[in-house]
Order: C-alpha cells, then structure tokens, then sequence
C-alpha cells in the first residue's frame, strides 16, 4: 500500500513511484514534514519537526512551547492555533468564539477512493488505482470533528485532499472558513504560474517570481471566472516544460474559490485551496456535516509538461465519466456566429445540409430557439419552443438533420432569467435579489437562486421535457453571467451565507440528474465562452466551450494556457468565419482549422457562404481530424514553442499517440519576421531509438514528404523538425502572416 503509517512515531507516508508526502503527529497536532519527489520510507522523519526557541512565535500547548504552529505547518491549520497565516478552518460557536483545539482522534487506511456526496471529484474504476487515508481530529470543546481524507493514486503523481466538518456536539455551530487542503512544497524558491484573463481571453498563462506574502488566485463571482482558473502551480525559477520541478494544484469546484500561496518570513511556501471564505458561512446543527470540494496535488519532476500530461490523464479517465469519456468526439457545426437569434427552419436545415455534404456529423442549435428569444433582452426561463421560427418544434427540426444523417444538439442556459418571462411572474421569489436593494443586470439577465431546491426541481421538469421532445444528442449548458446581489428570497436568515455554495450544489445537482436522465448525451459546458473551465464541470460534461474568441491567434493563447491543466478532450475549438467576430483578423481557413484540430474541433459559422474551394478544403480539413481525432483528443500533448515566449509570433505544439507510433506537430507563426535564419523546433514524446516519416499535411503527395528519408526520434527531439523554406515543397505557402503547418509522424 502506497500509504504507510509508522505508529511509534506518528510518521504518515503517502508515496508512489513519483512523489512522498510525508506528515507527522507532534504532541497530537499533525504537521506537514514534506511534499516533493519520492523519498524511501523511513520510520521517523521528527528531525524535519523545528523544536527551538523563536521570538514572537507562539507555542503550540504549555507542555510543547517549543514547538509552534508558525514554524510547522499544520497539515489543517484552524483558528486558534496561532499559525499567523490565512486558515484552513475557522468555526465559531453560538458564543462567537472561533478558538478550537483540533487534535488527533484517530485514521483509518482503505483501498480505493471514496466518492464526496453531492460534489464533483476524482474516482477510481478499480480499488488498486489508489489508497485513501482519513485522519480524524477533534475539538473537545465544542464536540466538532474534523475528517482529512488523502487519496494517493498508485499510478499518477496526484494526491487528492478533502475535509469533512462534522458537529459531534450538542450546540449549533457555524462554519466560516473550511478550506480543502494545504501542501507545502517546502522552501520559497518558486515562481507561481497562473491561468488569467477575462472574457475572450481567458487562461493566459502568467509566470511570477514568488514575493513575501500571500498571493494566488480567486473568484467572487459564482462561478470559476474567466478571470483566474482554479488552478496553479509552483515551479522552479530554471523548471521548463521539459525539466524542473512542478508542482500542480487544482480545485475541484466550479463556484467561489481561492488558491493562496502564501510565503512566510521564514521562507516556506504554502498553498491553501478550497471555497473562497469571503461571503460563506455555513450553519452545522448537532449532527450534521459539511463536505468541502476536493483539491489535487500533482507533483512532476520534469517540467510543466509532465504535470499538465498527468493532469490530462486523471481529467480525462478519472474525473470526466458517461459515454462519452472516452469516444472522439463528433465534429460539429453550431449556428451561433452564423446566423445568432435571426434563423429559420429552413435556414438551420440548408446550413447542415451543406455541412453534412462536408462530412460533418452533429448540427448544434445555439441561443434564440424559445419565445421571446430575438435578441438577448428576454426569454431566458420559460424554456418553451418558438413555433413561429421552427413551426415543426425541435422534433421536427431534429427529423429534418437526422434525415441528412447528421445528429442534432441544443443550446440552454438553465440558471438563469429574463423579465417578462412567466416563470419569473410566477415566482418572483425564485430569483436572487435582496429585498429594496437594486436588481443589477447582466446581458439583461437575472440569476435563478438554485440553492432552492424547487428551483432545481422545476429546471429538471422543463428541462427533461423540452429533451425528451427531440432526438438530442448534444446539449450546449451556458451560463452568461456572474452573481451581484446574492440573496436567497426563501432562505433564512443564517442561511445567507450559504447561498453561493449551495447554488453551486444545485447545479451539480440538476447536471447529475439531467445526465442520469440521458445519459447518451454529450455535455459541452459553457459560461459566456470559458467562464466555468473548471474540474468541477468536467466531472458532468466531459467538454467546454473553451472562449467566446475563436480568432486563430488568440486561440493560440487561450488553448496553450488552458492545456496546463486541461486536456484537449475537454477543449470546445471551432473554425468561424473572418473577419473574426471578435477581434476582426481575417487569417486563413487553413490557420483556423490547424488551431481548432486541437481540441474536439467543429465549426461555428454559416457554412452556405463557403466558396466552392473553401468547401473543398473543409472537406478535407473534416476527414483529416476524423483521422486524427482520436490521437489528437487522447494522446499525450507536449507544449513545444510557447505564444507567450519572447514576442509571442510563434507557437508550436504536438500530440503523441498510443505506443509512439503517430504523432501530430503543428506550428504556428503570426507574422511573417524579416530576413529570419534557420528555423526548426524540438519534438518531444518520441521514442528516440524509432524512425518516423514526416509529412506534411495539406501538401500534395509527392512534395508532403518533409525529409527524403525516415528520421530519427533522437533527431528529432535533439536537432528538432525542420522548419526552414527550403526543406519544403514547392507549393508549401511558407511566406506571409498567418503560417501554419501540420505534419504527420509515423513510426517505419
Ligand atoms: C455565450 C456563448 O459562449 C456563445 O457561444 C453563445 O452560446 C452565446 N452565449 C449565446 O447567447
């Protein structure tokens, strides 16, 4: 068992093959020793327990002054302890006291991993994938009881945290603060790497040194945020994507978060991760619980890479479930940016035609498909069919793209309201407002308070009933607003602080049954383009709409970044048209498909407009990543030329398939640059012993063969692909802005 506990010193180890994570029990309180590359296990490791005399600290008991919370880390810091850092855990009694005194009561060691109750988490298919241990604490005083629960995957560098806060008293109590976990990679000589943004440009990736302090990321907007993902890692001023230590932390929530580092006077560096505290409290009567979200450690000794491609792997087997886990996914066309609230039937049915012709296999009906749904001002809540665009509703519109042997799919946004629609008359109390304070809009739209449960009720009624009325294979679930005035018209007083959560809890909740109810269908997330990218999501819809931007160079941003933690399987990349409707850049079709292959591909745009030649190349485009699909969105990604490096004009990156046998290169140059020398990048993920034929997609036969002869693995890697004009056929359209190329490897 990768978990072993020596009881003679208190000594807890988690280990595999990659990492150890070590703690150990000093006069009752666990404190965190080590987190980092696999040591052996030892019986002791107390020599790593700082005992000595240092001014201003406090001591952790009278009869252990010597040693202080300040200079350990407690393996669940909580108020009262005198840590002098930003807690894990702060409950206060009806007194207002929020001193505790949390020590050991007990653990246990099971094979496997359990599942959290109403929360999204990682799983295991088979008990032998991983151990779990929970350590139980207790407070005397006030009777709460504290469950820390740690799976250790045998065969991945990623330890899972949780907490569950139990009151075991007889008097109510309330809980403020109550994190997921806290890891300490030890020492202060890391720099801190987000994913940050806003809307349209979300997930940049951003590398600063680490400061004295607390720094980090969060939301207070109810949801993840476009603005700073639920994750970030810890890496050595000299780690690449190849080299160097790593240390990944994602949160599996999709509401309110914060991820803190915090870096203390005396160099060690801290993350703390969980539900954001500000604006949560949560009551806890005698004999309830509360579960936290779950937090994964993931640590790589050779570079970002390593730690992206371990986080790809759980993200895609062991977080995102149901029948699309593992399939390809269909390539599809979405009439948002073709034709937004203006279609009709026949519209609809004339732009899949032509995209059938072309190969592609699921039409998606976006935004404006219910009454009132002609801009976006209204609409939004009734859920009821606009017979006067689709006379025959969405059963007869889903007949008419099934009959092109196309599968349908269709846009909702669940969670939120519009004025004038006949829920909101009829419940006006269902909706989050703060009695006599302004109602703020947001796109003209108002939040549904999904912390009621007859809210959830009602969104699974209308919900079921306007699926169950088509053949749907795909549903798009956006959610187009962050909260303001968060209030809950039918919660009490103390339950105030618990909406956001438990709003979030709702829409897991009608998610899980949604997906229950069917299960053949594929999920695509989606929040006003990347706004809800989070684990939290993907362990309902195992894909999301990455952005709203669908310009091919601002995706090369946006889809490097978001592949830090996220795997190309989840990555909802479209080809549109040009100019781009977001940033009006007129790149190449050839461009935008070389972006979007990576990702589950698809197109957003009004495909009757091709020209003839354009709809050659999308045919073409459309049977390449039939080919490739399944290397693309299950193969190992390796980031090769980064677009935030430098002057950010090149980008290159690839995809290994199973076995080393295929692989996939693109690489990307913004502007053409003057007088330039040679050009190659380094492959990565070869076996460098193997040979491999490089050709050049969209090259024709004959001139795609970029080498005359195989190549090796370790040329590859070690010289790199080469790059440079000459080396490549005559018609390879290498000059100019906007370059892209894709070759194909095959092992010979
Ligand atoms: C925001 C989404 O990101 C878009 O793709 C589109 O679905 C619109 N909402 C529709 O309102």
């Amino acid at each position: 068992m990768p978990i072993s506990v020596h009881e003679a010193t208190g000594t807890f180890h988690l280990y595999n093959n990659d990492l150890s994570y070590i703690f150990a029990l000093v006069e009752g309180y666990p404190f965190q020793l080590y987190y980092g590359a696999r040591v052996p296990d030892e019986e002791d490791f107390s020599y790593l327990v700082t005992e000595c005399w240092m001014p201003s600290s406090v001591g952790a008991s009278a009869e252990c002054e010597l040693v202080s919370f300040e200079h350990l880390s407690g393996e669940y810091p909580f108020v009262g302890a005198d840590d002098m850092r930003p807690p894990a855990l702060d409950v206060r009694t009806a007194s207002g006291c929020n001193v505790l005194n949390l020590v050991y009561r007990g653990h246990t060691v099971e094979r496997g991993k359990p599942a959290l109750e109403g929360l999204p988490a990682t799983y295991v298919e088979d008990p032998s994938e991983a151990d779990t241990l929970t350590l139980t604490l207790t407070d005397d005083v006030t009777g709460l009881a504290v469950d820390l629960v740690y799976t250790v995957f045998a065969h991945e560098p990623v330890i899972a945290r949780s907490a569950r806060i139990r009151n075991t008293g007889t008097a109510a109590l309330t809980v403020e603060t109550a994190l997921s976990g806290t890891f300490c990679p030890g020492d202060d000589r890391f720099e801190l790497v987000e994913l940050a943004g806003s809307w349209s440009r979300e997930r940049h990736e951003v590398r600063t040194p680490l400061r004295p302090g607390a720094q980090g990321v969060y939301s207070l907007r109810g949801h993840s945020s476009h603005q700073f993902n639920p994750f970030l890692a810890l890496v050595r001023p000299e780690t690449t994507e190849e080299t160097g230590e790593a240390y990944g932390f994602s949160l599996v929530y999709s509401g309110n978060h914060r991820m803190l580092v915090d870096v203390d006077a005396y160099g060690t560096t801290r993350v703390t991760a969980g539900i954001n505290p500000e604006g949560f409290s949560w009551p806890l009567a005698p004999g309830e619980a509360f579960q936290t979200p779950e937090v994964l450690g993931v640590y790589s000794a050779d570079g970002l890479g390593a730690m992206s491609r371990a986080l790809h792997r759980v993200f895609r087997s062991r977080l995102s479930r149901g029948a699309w886990r593992d399939r390809p996914r269909p390539i599809l066309i979405n009439n948002w940016e073709a034709t937004y609230f203006d279609f009709t039937e026949d519209k609809l049915v004339e732009v899949a035609r032509v995209a059938a012709d072309l190969g592609i296999e699921l039409f998606v009906l976006d935004d404006g498909w219910f009454t009132n749904r002609n801009d976006d001002t209204a609409g939004l809540g009734d859920w009821e069919v606009d017979y006067a665009k689709l006379p025959h509703g969405l059963g007869g519109l889903a007949e008419r793209i099934n009959g092109l042997g196309m599968d349908f799919g269709l846009w909702i946004e669940p969670e939120m309201v519009s004025p004038g629609t006949r829920v909101w008359a009829e419940h006006p109390e269902w909706v989050l407002h703060a009695p006599g304070q302004p109602l703020r809009p947001s796109r003209h739209q108002y939040v549904l308070d999904l912390s009621n449960p007859a809210v959830v009720d009602y969104l699974t009624d209308r919900l079921s009933a306007v699926i169950g009325s088509a053949n749907i294979s795909y549903i798009k679930w956006d959610m187009n607003r962050s909260f303001a005035d968060v209030f809950s018209q039918t919660a009490g007083a103390e339950r105030q602080g618990s909406v956001r959560h438990a709003f979030i809890l709702g829409v897991y909740e009608l998610y899980r049954r949604l997906g229950e109810r069917f299960p053949q269908i594929l999920f695509e997330s989606c929040a006003g383009g990347g706004g809800r990218f989070d684990p939290g999501m993907l362990f309902y819809a195992p894909q999301a709409w990455t952005s709203d931007d669908t310009d091919a160079v601002e995706r090369l941003r946006i889809q490097w970044g978001t592949s830090l933690a996220y795997p190309l399987s989840s990555m909802g990349s479209h080809v549109s048209a040009v100019p781009n409707h977001q940033v009006f850049r007129q790149t190449p079709l050839k461009m935008r498909a070389d972006v979007a292959y990576f990702g589950t591909f698809g197109y957003e745009l009004d495909a009757t407009a091709f020209a003839a030649e354009e709809r050659e190349a999308v045919r073409a485009q459309v049977a390449f990543m039939k080919r490739y699909r399944g290397l693309i969105q299950f193969g190992e990604f390796y980031r090769l030329r980064s677009p935030f490096a430098g002057r950010g004009n090149e980008c290159a990156w690839m995809v290994v398939g199973e076995g080393v046998r295929e692989a996939i290169v693109a690489y990307y140059r913004v502007l053409q640059e003057v007088n330039a020398g040679r050009r190659q990048v380094r492959l990565a993920g070869l076996d460098p012993e193997a040979r491999y034929a490089v050709r050049e997609q969209g090259v024709p036969e004959g001139e795609a063969e970029l080498y005359r002869r195989s190549v090796s693995g370790a040329e590859l890697m070690r010289i790199g692909l080469n790059l440079t004009d000459e080396s490549c056929g005559q018609n390879f359209s290498g000059r100019g802005d906007f370059i892209s190329r894709i070759f194909v490897l095959e092992r010979v």
